[in-house]
C-alpha cells in the first residue's frame, strides 16, 4: 500500500524518463543450446511481446539460416507497433539479407557491429583499432542505404578501452548510427565500472546527443540486471533484455527484473511501456515454447517468487502481505501469494489452509491437528490440499 502511494506521488511530482525496452528473446535468447524456435513459435512469441509492450523486437539473425530469414520476414509482415530489428555482422552480405528480411516491416532497424576490445581485434580479426573503425563505419553507411534506423554494437565493449570506445562511438554516429549498443558481451563488468563507462561516453563523445545509448549485459557473474540499471542511471536510454533472462551461457539481462525494478523504485526516475500484468504469462509462454524450465527461485517469475513456507513469514503474510512482499503478485499477473505447508510452517498457516477448504478449527482443535500435521510434514516435502482431510481425520476431526 505504501509503495502504491509513493509511486502515485512520484509519477505526479517527477518527470519520468522513458526507457526503451529492446527484447532479444528471439535472437540472443534463442541462441541457448536446445532452445531453437521454429517460425510459428517465433511468430506466436512475437505477438505476445507486442502485447507486453516492448519497443523493439530483435526477431533474429537473418543471414544465419533460411529458417531465421523466414521468421524475421514473417514477423515483419505480421507485427505492427514495435520496431522489428534484424542482426548482422559488419559484412555487406549480412546487411543485404537483413534488409531483405525486414522489408515488409512498418518500423524497422538493422543491428550491425563488430568487436572493439583488443582481445577481439587481435584474436578474432587479426586487425588493428583503425581498421576496425573503418569496417564499422562502412557497415553503418551501407546499412543506411536500406534503412534509416541503424544500431551499431561494439561487441565486447565491456572490456574495450574507454578512450577507444568513445572514438568508435563518435565515428559510428557520424556515419549515421541512431543507436549505440555498448554490450558487456562476456558479463565481466561490475555495476559501477559499467555505469562509469556509459557516463564516460556521455561526457566524451561530442555527437552523443544525436544517438541513443543502449546497454546489453550478459550474466556470467550474475550482474546483468545490476549493470543495466547502473547504465540507465548513467545515461543509457535503451535496455536489451530477454524474458526469463535466457541467452548465451549464463544468459542476458532479465526483462521482468529491470522492468519491475524501475516500477518499484520510481525515485530512480524511469518508466517503461511494459504491461507488467502480462509478465508471468509471457514467462510461461517462453519457457514452454523453448522447453526451458524457469528456476523456482527466479525473481519475479519463478514459482516460489510469491510463496511463503516458513512459519514466521507465513504468520506475517497472513496478517498483512506487505510484511514479506515488496511486489503485489497481481502486478505481474500472479493471482495471489501462496502459503505452502511444510514442516517449517506454523499454526497460523495450517489454520489458514484448513479454513480455505471450509473447516474452522477451535484453538484446542488446531493444537491437535498441528501435532498430526508435523508428523505428516516430516515425511512429505509439502502438504497439499488433498492431504488435509486425511490429517483432520487422523486427528479425530471429520
Ligand atoms: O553480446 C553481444 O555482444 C551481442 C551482440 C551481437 C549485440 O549479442
Ligand atoms: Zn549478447
Amino acid at each position: 500500500m505504501i509503495n502504491i502511494y509513493l509511486n502515485l506521488f512520484y509519477s505526479e511530482k517527477i518527470k519520468l524518463d522513458k526507457i526503451q525496452i529492446f527484447d532479444t528473446t528471439l535472437r540472443d535468447g534463442e541462441q541457448v543450446p536446445g532452445c531453437k524456435l521454429n517460425k510459428n513459435q517465433k511468430i506466436f512469441l512475437a505477438k505476445q511481446l507486442n502485447n507486453l509492450g516492448v519497443d523493439i523486437i530483435e526477431a533474429g539473425f537473418p543471414v544465419s539460416s533460411p529458417g531465421d530469414f523466414e521468421s524475421v520476414n514473417e514477423i515483419s509482415k505480421q507485427i505492427q507497433g514495435p520496431i522489428i530489428c534484424g542482426l548482422s555482422r559488419a559484412v555487406k552480405k549480412d546487411i543485404d539479407i537483413a534488409a531483405e528480411a525486414l522489408k515488409p516491416a512498418k518500423r524497422k532497424r538493422i543491428h550491425t557491429g563488430i568487436g572493439t576490445s583488443d582481445t577481439h581485434i587481435k584474436y578474432k580479426f587479426n586487425s588493428t583499432r583503425e581498421k576496425i573503425i573503418e569496417r564499422g563505419v562502412s557497415a553503418v553507411k551501407y546499412a543506411k542505404k536500406y534503412i534509416h534506423d541503424v544500431e551499431f554494437y561494439a561487441e565486447d565493449a565491456g572490456r574495450t578501452d574507454n578512450i577507444f570506445l568513445a572514438k568508435v562511438c563518435e565515428a559510428m554516429i557520424n556515419a549515421g548510427a541512431t543507436v549505440l549498443n555498448i554490450p558487456d558481451t562476456t558479463g565481466y563488468c561490475l555495476p559501477e565500472e559499467y555505469g562509469n563507462k556509459i557516463k564516460f561516453l556521455v561526457e566524451n563523445v561530442p555527437s552523443i546527443h544525436k544517438a541513443t545509448i543502449s546497454c546489453h549485459c550478459h550474466n556470467d557473474l550474475g550482474l546483468a540486471t545490476a549493470n543495466s540499471i547502473s547504465a540507465v542511471v548513467n545515461g543509457a536510454r535503451q535496455i536489451e533484455c530477454t524474458i526469463n533472462g535466457i541467452g548465451e551461457r549464463a544468459g542476458n539481462t532479465s526483462l521482468e527484473e529491470v522492468v519491475m525494478i524501475m516500477k518499484q523504485h520510481r525515485t530512480l526516475g524511469f518508466k517503461t511501456d511494459i504491461n507488467s500484468e502480462l509478465l508471468s504469462k509471457t514467462s510461461m509462454m517462453v519457457s514452454e515454447s523453448m522447453g526451458m524450465v524457469v528456476q523456482a527461485n527466479k525473481a519475479i517469475v519463478g514459482s516460489n517468487a510469491f510463496s511463503h513456507s516458513s512459519g514466521i513469514h507465513q504468520d506475517g503474510v497472513i496478517k498483512n502481505r506487505e510484511t514479506y512482499e515488496i511486489i503485489n503478485p497481481k502486478d505481474v499477473g500472479v493471482d495471489t501469494s501462496s502459503i505452502v505447508l511444510t514442516a517449517r510452517s506454523g499454526r497460523a498457516a495450517l489454520a489458514y489452509r484448513v479454513k480455505s477448504i471450509g473447516v474452522n478449527l477451535s484453538k484446542d482443535q488446531l493444537d491437535l491437528v498441528y501435532k498430526t500435521f508435523l508428523g505428516y510434514a516430516d515425511k512429505k516435502k509439502e502438504i497439499i490440499d488433498t492431504d488435509i482431510p486425511q490429517i483432520l481425520k487422523a486427528s479425530g476431526i471429520s
